[in-house]
């Protein structure tokens, strides 16, 4: 048991004994004087909340993510490194490269939106891909200005990028593993297994639990709905849960890989799924939304379902008697319902590699595009 959520908040350690599972980061961040950080939709939308965390790459390597702190309950930062507004400058004696073109751009228009803003453009820097103003576009598509425009935010991206530092980075990551964590406040449980066999042992202990992986959505239900969810159990600390693996004949992503994650992995070989991604959420919201999250609600406007079925792909469901393959064509059985059984989880998602040519696997011939009627 774990005495407090403890994590790394621009450099400097914390440690929280005292905490509510239920309480956002962004919560936290302004209640501690960390006002850089706004509040203008509380539900993943404006971006205004922005901050970045250190995270894994498509190749392991650990590197910098943002997200919507509004949505994310304190608890699941356990272990982890957070930079926020205030700490983007970190280490350096003057702004940051991307702070430093927003002022030289008269991007910093207003206060509420700016901060998000920095922290897109703080992603942006660091990840060294962004080469055109498609993939400009999609790095700030999550942050919204309600006011005057985007483009001298877009002319500061533009600086800052090209102008980069040859190794792209401000500062050393540190990154161990997420640890197995339990951690009780009140009647309010959190618990992080970090092995499939873990998992499913406190899936079984508590029944009534809430499985959380980047709550992109359960996040809606603390926020919006002002729910209080009692017992929370991480999938995030399950190496299994998060690997995403190729064989000659297919791809097996783990239930709790993120959009972004597979979006890297997997967006050329099946240039509809990488369509369907860049329309699903944000860049903060494929940060940490997942597709095993996705496919459980069983939500008639999820959008990883439509493409899924076209791929026919399957899914491993794991309990602690067995694990089972289900085609996703017969996992959904009504409205938000699945073939999910009490104690089974969604371990794997297969998906067959000649769903990404001509060639079906019956020999037959495939078109496959992605349409999305209603954008965002
Ligand atoms: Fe709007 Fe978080 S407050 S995305
Ligand atoms: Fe901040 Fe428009 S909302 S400049």
């Amino acid at each position: 048991m774990t005495s407090g959520i403890q994590f790394i908040l621009n450099g400097e350690h914390i440690e929280l004994t005292d905490c509510s599972t239920n309480l956002t980061l962004l919560e936290y961040l302004r209640s501690s004087g960390r006002t850089g950080s706004k509040e203008g939709c509380a539900e993943g939308d404006c971006g205004a909340c922005s901050v970045a965390i250190v995270d894994r790459d498509a190749d392991g390597k650990p590197t910098y993510r943002s997200i919507n702190s509004c949505l994310v309950p304190i608890c699941l930062m356990h272990g982890r490194e957070i930079v926020t507004v205030e700490g983007v400058a970190r280490g350096c004696k003057e702004l940051h490269p991307v702070q430093q073109c927003m002022v030289e751009n008269f991007g910093s228009q207003c206060g509420y939106c700016t901060p998000g803003f920095v922290a897109s453009l703080f992603e942006g820097y660091h990840r060294k891909d962004i080469r055109t103003r498609d993939q400009l576009d999609d790095q700030l598509c999550g942050n919204l200005c309600r006011c005057t425009g985007y483009r001298p935010i877009v002319d500061a991206a533009i600086q800052a990028y090209a102008n980069r530092s040859s190794d792209g980075q401000a500062h050393a990551i540190e990154f161990s593993p997420l640890a197995a964590t339990k951690y009780q406040h009140d009647d309010e449980t959190f618990l992080r297994p970090t092995t499939i066999k873990d998992l499913l042992c406190v899936i079984g202990e508590y029944p009534n639990a809430r499985l959380i992986a980047g709550a992109t959505e359960l996040g809606l239900e603390i926020t919006k709905k002002f729910k209080k969810l009692q017992t929370l159990i991480s999938v995030e600390a399950v190496a299994e849960l998060k690997e995403i693996k190729c064989t000659e004949k297919e791809w097996h992503i783990g239930a709790a890989a993120t959009l972004t994650q597979i979006e890297e992995k997997l967006a050329t070989e099946f240039p509809a799924l990488g369509d369907m991604l860049r329309v699903f959420g944000s860049r903060q919201i494929r940060n940490r939304a997942t597709m095993g999250g996705n496919i459980v609600t069983a939500s008639p406007i999820g959008d990883s379902a439509p493409v899924l079925l076209a791929l026919d792909a399957s899914l491993v469901l794991a309990s602690t008697n067995c694990e089972r393959m289900v085609p996703i064509d017969q996992f959904f059985i009504a409205y938000r319902k699945t073939a999910l059984q009490p104690g089974e989880i969604v371990k794997t998602i297969i998906i067959p590699r000649e769903g990404g040519t001509d060639a079906t696997p019956s020999g037959g011939t495939r078109k496959f595009w992605w349409h999305k009627v209603s954008k965002r």
